[in-house]
C-alpha cells in the first residue's frame, strides 16, 4: 500500500483530443446530495469541507483507515488501482455530484484505490463518522449508496470478463460504447463523447498499451466507426461498433 503511482504525474502523449472542458454534460451523474432528504444533506454539508485540487493532484491513496468519503462538486476525478506489476488500472471517471471513496468506508476495509484530479477540481470531503451516521439514520440514503456500489460491481465484472475473453480491439470498442452511454450525449443518429482522454489513459482503462489504442482508433476512424474532432469523439453508428468481431 501507499506506493506513489506514475499517474500522479500528468500524461500528455497521444491525445484523442485536446483542450476544452473534458466533460460533455455535468448533469448526467446521480446528484447524490440532492437525492437525499434535505435535512440529511444539510447535516452532511455542515460536517464537511470543500477543497480545491490541481490537475494531477491525488485526492486519496491507499490507506488502512480512510477518514473521508467524497463528492465531486466540479471537475473530473479518475479512480484507479495499481496492478501487482505496478501498472495503473483505471476503475472509473467520476462526474460532478457523484459520490466516491465509499466502498472502503462502508465495508470497513482498507482503501486500496487511488483518486486523482484529472483537471482542476472542487471536492467535498465528508468525514467518515458523519457519513456512517447518516446511512444509519436514513434507509433511503443507504439504498442510494448500495445501488451505486452494486452498479460498480456489475460494471467491473463485465470488464473483468472482457479482459479475459476479448482482444484489445474489441475491448476498445466496448469501452467507447460504455463511455458514450455514461458521459456522452445523442448526436443525430449517433452518440457524441465530450470527455477528452489521451490514448495512454484509454490504455489504462482497457489494459493494453498506448500504441495498441492508437492503432485501433486509427482503424476505427478509417472504417467510419468513429469521427475524431477537437474536444469530441463521435460514434456515428454505435450498432456497427457493437457488432465488430
Ligand atoms: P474506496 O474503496 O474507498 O476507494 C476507491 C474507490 O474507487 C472506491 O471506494 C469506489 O468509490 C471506487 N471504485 C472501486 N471499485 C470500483 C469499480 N469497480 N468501478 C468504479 N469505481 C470503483
Amino acid at each position: 500500500m501507499g506506493r506513489i503511482p506514475r499517474g500522479a504525474r500528468q500524461r500528455k502523449a497521444g491525445g484523442m483530443s485536446e483542450g476544452r472542458s473534458p466533460v460533455g454534460s455535468h448533469s448526467r451523474g446521480v446528484d447524490w446530495l440532492r437525492a437525499m432528504p434535505a435535512t440529511a444533506a444539510k447535516v452532511l454539508r455542515r460536517a464537511s469541507t470543500v477543497r480545491g485540487y490541481r490537475a494531477g493532484e491525488l485526492v486519496f491513496r491507499p490507506s488502512h483507515g480512510p477518514r473521508h468519503v467524497y463528492v465531486l462538486e466540479d471537475g473530473l476525478v479518475r479512480l484507479f488501482r495499481l496492478t501487482p506489476t505496478g501498472e495503473e488500472f483505471t476503475l472509473d471517471y467520476v462526474r460532478p455530484a457523484e459520490l466516491f471513496g465509499e466502498m472502503s468506508v462502508l465495508s470497513d476495509r482498507p482503501r486500496e484505490g487511488f483518486a486523482q484530479a484529472r483537471v482542476e477540481s472542487k471536492i467535498l470531503q465528508i468525514p467518515r463518522a458523519a457519513f456512517v451516521a447518516t446511512l444509519r439514520a436514513y434507509n433511503g440514503v443507504l439504498y442510494s449508496v448500495a445501488r451505486k456500489i452494486a452498479g460498480r460491481a456489475i460494471d467491473y465484472q463485465s470488464r473483468a470478463e472482457e479482459l479475459v475473453f476479448l482482444d484489445a480491439r474489441r475491448r476498445l470498442a466496448r469501452f467507447l460504447l460504455r463511455l458514450a452511454k455514461s458521459h456522452g450525449q445523442r448526436h443525430g443518429e449517433g452518440l457524441r463523447i465530450g470527455l477528452s482522454l489521451t490514448h495512454a489513459e484509454i490504455a489504462a482503462v482497457i489494459g493494453t498499451s498506448r500504441q495498441t489504442v492508437s492503432v485501433h482508433l486509427g482503424e476505427f476512424s478509417t472504417a467510419g466507426l468513429i469521427t475524431r474532432r477537437r474536444g469530441y469523439l463521435d460514434l456515428p453508428s454505435p450498432a456497427r461498433l457493437e457488432a465488430i468481431d
